[in-house]
């Protein structure tokens, strides 16, 4: 006990991150807007960063304090013991956020955090840290609001999207952390216990499906990120991640064999290159089948013995120029569903909800999810015959 966390995560996700943290067992969880907080141990902290799907960022209280003008907010941040948490040779980088009457530029409010840190290490030691904006040894992060800033360590040290295996993300790829949303929102769990497979037929660079396997093989999404922000910081308890880290290790060599059938398909070769390479990277490359084929060339019968989860982010307009063929595309979709995939489920992130229409599967309600900064829906679907309709087209 004894640390105060906030954890960030994306518009929309707050409540899916409320749950998973809750799977960890941590308790009295707060809910807010961007995150979630709770009081806890350095244990806790550790485990989320190494096994939050959900979250962006795992954040550190250290201090709060009043925060008008550039003067309160160098002093605030003096008060701080930073040779606590540095060393006069390691390098930060500050983030900043907010505002307040007399402080509307964050770059120069974050270079004010940046000489409180900087003058006090010059007092104390005569030498002082370097700024890095790439790996730093300590990410530092203030948030201003309502006239008080809140001081942060950012334990992840980059956005734990990144999760280590994608190299080359394709056209308009999914983050990490949505298509793992995507997966818990459609109840993937559930179904690879059951022996049911995943399918993703427009799969690009693979997230969806590198998630799911990781998802069904209880493989920390962190265990092959190589840099974290606590592992330069001198309050890092380096036995405690060990354990956690050799426990994660442990957990995804046994539970490998839970990994069901996963097959991946698009049209373009360019993608599927893409999508090996992260395969491969993720170290998954002889449990993912992928293939060239286009929608109108898949069935059931390819991928599973037991109905499975096919989740999709089909191309729509904005990132993808439009075509006339888009709405095709919908339609065939919908029609290799009904007539190839009855007893699977459906998950599809869709901009235009139009579109989702023409795929004449009723769908539950949809939940709205960001990817970026476009709103989307999320539907989820049983292909199920007594839920087929035939879509009016409109002229
Ligand atoms: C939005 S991208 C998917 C991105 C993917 N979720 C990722 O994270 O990288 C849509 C994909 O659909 C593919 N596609 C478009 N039309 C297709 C078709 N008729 N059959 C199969 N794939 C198609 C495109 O090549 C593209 O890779």
């Amino acid at each position: 006990m004894g640390h105060h966390f906030f954890i960030t995560a994306a518009k929309g996700l707050e409540p899916l991150l409320r749950d998973e943290l809750d799977g960890f067992g941590i308790p009295d969880l707060l809910e807010g807007k961007g995150g979630v907080s709770f009081a806890g141990s350095l244990e806790q902290g550790y485990r989320v960063c190494l096994w939050s799907r959900i979250a962006n960022r795992v954040l550190l209280k250290l201090d709060s304090f009043p925060c008008t003008s550039p003067e309160s907010l160098y002093d605030g941040i003096r008060k701080t013991d930073w040779l606590r948490h540095l060393g006069p040779d390691s390098s930060f980088a500050v983030s900043f956020s907010g505002t307040a009457p007399e402080i509307r530029n964050s770059h120069y409010a974050a270079l004010k955090v940046k000489d409180a840190i900087v003058d006090q290490f010059r007092e104390h030691c005569g030498r002082r840290p370097n700024v890095a904006t790439e790996e730093p040894d300590l990410r530092i992060n203030v948030h201003l609001s309502k006239k008080s800033a809140v001081l942060y360590l950012d334990l992840s040290g980059d956005s734990l999207h990144k999760r280590g295996y994608r190299t080359r993300g394709g056209q308009a790829p999914l983050k990490e952390n949505l298509a793992a949303a995507i997966l818990i929102l459609a109840g993937w769990s559930e179904i690879c216990q059951r022996g049911g497979g995943f399918l993703d037929p427009m799969c690009g660079s693979g997230t969806l499906l590198i998630e799911a396997a990781m998802i069904a093989g209880e493989i920390a999404p962190g265990l092959k990120r190589r840099y974290f922000g606590f592992l330069g910081w001198k309050g890092h308890d380096a036995e405690i991640w060990q354990s956690l880290y050799e426990d994660a290790a442990r957990r995804s060599r046994d539970s490998r064999s839970k990994i069901p059938r996963i097959a991946g398909y698009d049209i373009d070769p360019r993608a599927l290159r893409i999508a090996s390479e992260n395969i491969r990277n993720a170290g998954l490359q002889d449990l993912i089948r992928i293939e060239r084929r286009s929608i109108d060339e898949i069935s059931a019968a390819q991928n599973s013995q037991n109905p499975g989860l096919i989740a999709v982010n089909p191309p729509y307009g904005e990132r993808i120029a439009t075509d006339q063929g888009l709405e095709r595309l919908y339609s065939s979709f919908g029609e290799v569903l009904k007539s190839r995939f009855t007893g699977w489920r459906v998950a599809m992130l869709i901009e235009d909800r139009e579109l989702g229409f023409r795929i004449g599967i009723r769908s539950r309600r949809p939940y709205t999810l960001f990817n970026g900064a476009i709103e989307c829906k999320l539907l989820t679907l049983n292909v199920d015959p007594e839920r087929f309709f035939v879509p009016k087209i409109q002229a």
